[in-house]
């Protein structure tokens, strides 16, 4: 038993080093993200040789190295996709846990219908929803990043994966046979498209809930992303400073059925 865990833990760390060297010959368009991926990847092969040396590695130790193992799995994903399209993703690791709970706290699951989250990426927020006990089923999960798709498929199967563009939100429920929407939830780069891009996108959701449902959305900025609509209220989160970069949640909601 304890050979196999050191085994695996001595392929991991010879994998890591591997990686390491490959990813140090390889050109850094961008410098943090390199220094970052690094970081990421140094820690786990610590990580991994004291599970080797250890001669009964501590649950402890064993833990970590599970976790850190996924967490950096998902961090080095992002980095990769946001090295390959910094404007669509967005942002340079998931949400933290704080705020993926934040977000999902403001879901009114209570009201019919299915839960639709635009720009899931890795599943932060989506996981965060599950441990609220939203059931998977009632989850619509439309992204951009093909990569990030099969990802959500193997994580969340029962839940509906869109490989698609959140901002066809109404053409999209429309294929879905347009089931009541109970709540949007949204983790979307949404100063990287203009104004009117933007409203439109908050006028189709709000077209597609019940009046008073929440449009969900997390943001850095010190703005609201949408303004100027008739009729639709906002409010504001307190900052989640663990976050990076710190962010705080955007509720919107539509006082009146829109058309
Ligand atoms: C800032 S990340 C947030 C990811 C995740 N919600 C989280 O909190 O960790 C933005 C996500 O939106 C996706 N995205 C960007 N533009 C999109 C679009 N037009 N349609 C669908 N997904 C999009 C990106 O691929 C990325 O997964």
């Amino acid at each position: 038993m304890i050979d196999a865990a050191r085994q695996r833990a001595r392929e991991l760390h010879a994998r890591l080093t591997e990686e390491l060297a490959q990813l140090r010959s390889r050109p850094a368009p961008d410098g943090t993200a390199r220094k970052r991926e690094v970081r990421l990847l140094e820690e786990l092969r610590t990580l991994a040789r004291r599970a080797e040396l250890e001669l009964r590695p501590s649950d402890t130790v064993r833990e970590r190295l599970r976790t850190l193992q996924m967490r950096a799995a998902d961090e080095i994903r992002f980095l990769r996709n946001w090295g390959a399209n910094p404007l669509k993703t967005g942002a340079v690791a998931p949400s933290s846990q704080e705020l993926s709970r934040l977000m999902a706290a403001y879901v009114e699951h209570e009201r019919p219908g299915v839960i639709v989250e635009l720009g899931p990426g890795t599943g932060a927020v989506t996981q965060a929803l599950v441990d609220r006990g939203v059931p998977e089923e009632r989850l619509v999960l439309i992204e951009y990043s093909p990569d990030f798709c099969e990802l959500l498929k193997g994580r969340f199967p029962k839940a509906q994966v869109v490989h698609g563009n959140a901002y066809a939100l109404g053409e999209v429920m429309d294929a879905l046979g347009n089931p009541p929407i109970a709540s949007v939830v949204s983790g979307l780069p949404l100063f990287t498209r203009p104004l009117p891009e933007r409203q439109a996108l908050m006028s189709d959701a709000m077209r597609l809930m019940a009046p008073g449902a929440p449009f969900i959305q997390f943001s850095y900025a010190l703005v609201p992303a949408v303004k100027g609509l008739v009729g639709i209220t906002w409010s504001t989160s307190r900052w989640v400073l663990g976050n990076l970069p710190p962010a705080r949640v955007w509720l919107y909601r539509s006082a009146t059925a829109t058309a």
